[in-house]
């Protein structure tokens, strides 16, 4: 069992049964049974690698295309340098090759180099900080929101995200995957979600973590319904970070990147976003949008982290 030599690497903030526990009830959960395996290379009865496979579905334009992601590659310390995990990347890149599937993609956590040599190609991996204070603090009526408003808040991501060149899906079962996510003790600090309401329904919601120890607010994502909503942003960002001075996360995609401030960008050195097309059509569709380092936006929201 690869859990508790991995637990060491990933486990985060959780205890060892945490960190176990979660991993049971993500596997078991509607979406891990139809849309996550983890998989192995075994050597004379031996597990010599490991990884996960995330399956979802990527939106370009009016076209969607099967994608495969990879995470938690693991090759036990003292297997390492023999080609264990590049064996088991092959083998992983070849059958979903042979299944038609579109794409794999992952975000790397080691010199993007060792993916690259697969064929993998790093994307715009970026972190974005802003100081609170300097934040307009325009009035609005910032409240904080409740599991009673989660369908509100999908039809606000969704308004967004139908604006997006390309993302991510998110289906219902995503959603459940999220609610996951956001219980899980990973990560330290108290999950906050927020939203301005306009009328009976939402015109903006944020969500992240405020980590006061870092003296910061961890955005994970934000939506706002409408152009005119998004001057709720600043002052909602205001209000998550509090008595905290930064609000940092990961570098939002297009069109939710527009309405914040410039801040501090900088590249991220570890969940390096990276992408390797597999079927004619969608090296096609790659090619014809070239997302460029230097493009204004990243790819994907941390939410989409695997
Ligand atoms: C990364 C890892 C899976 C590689 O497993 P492996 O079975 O040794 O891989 P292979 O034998 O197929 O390839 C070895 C090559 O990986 C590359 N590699 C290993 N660690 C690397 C790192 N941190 N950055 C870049 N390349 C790395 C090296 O180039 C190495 O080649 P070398 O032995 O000639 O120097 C293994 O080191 C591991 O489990 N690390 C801890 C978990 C981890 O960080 N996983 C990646 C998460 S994105």
């Amino acid at each position: 069992m690869v859990l508790p030599r991995s637990h060491a690497l990933w486990a985060g903030a959780r205890s060892f049964d945490e960190y176990a526990g979660e991993f049971r009830t993500t596997a078991a959960s509607g979406w891990g049974k139809r849309r996550f395996r983890t998989l192995g290379l075994r050597i004379g009865g031996e597990l010599v690698a490991s990884c996960k496979r995330y399956e979802r579905v990527l939106r370009c334009g009016e076209r969607t295309f099967a994608a495969a992601g990879i995470g938690a590659v693991y090759t036990p310390a003292e297997l390492r340098g023999r080609g264990y995990a590049t064996a088991l990347l092959g083998a992983f890149l070849d059958a979903e090759r042979d299944a038609g599937t579109d794409l794999a993609y992952l975000f790397s956590d080691i010199h993007p180099a060792f993916y690259a040599r697969l064929g993998f190609v790093a994307l715009p991996s970026r972190t974005i900080a802003l100081r609170a204070d300097l934040l307009p603090g325009e009035r609005v009526t910032v409240v904080a929101l409740g599991d009673g408003d989660a369908a509100a808040i999908r039809r606000v991501f969704d308004a967004l995200d139908a604006r997006r060149p390309f993302a991510f899906a998110r289906t219902p079962l995503e959603w459940d995957w999220q609610r996951l996510r956001a219980g899980s003790s990973e990560h330290p600090g108290q999950v906050l979600r927020l939203g301005v309401r306009r009328g009976r329904g939402l015109a903006a919601y944020v969500t992240g973590r405020r980590v006061p120890l870092a003296d910061a607010f961890v955005l994970d994502e934000f939506a706002f319904a409408r152009d005119e909503d998004a001057g709720t942003l600043a002052p909602l960002l205001r209000a998550a970070a509090g008595d905290l001075r930064t609000i940092r996360g990961w570098l939002p995609p297009a069109v939710a990147r527009d309405p914040l401030p410039r801040g501090a960008v900088r590249a991220r050195t570890s969940a390096i976003a990276m992408l390797l097309p597999l079927s004619a059509a969608f090296r096609a569709a790659f090619r014809a949008r070239p997302l460029e380092r230097r493009a204004p936006a990243d790819p994907c929201w941390s939410t989409d982290h695997i």
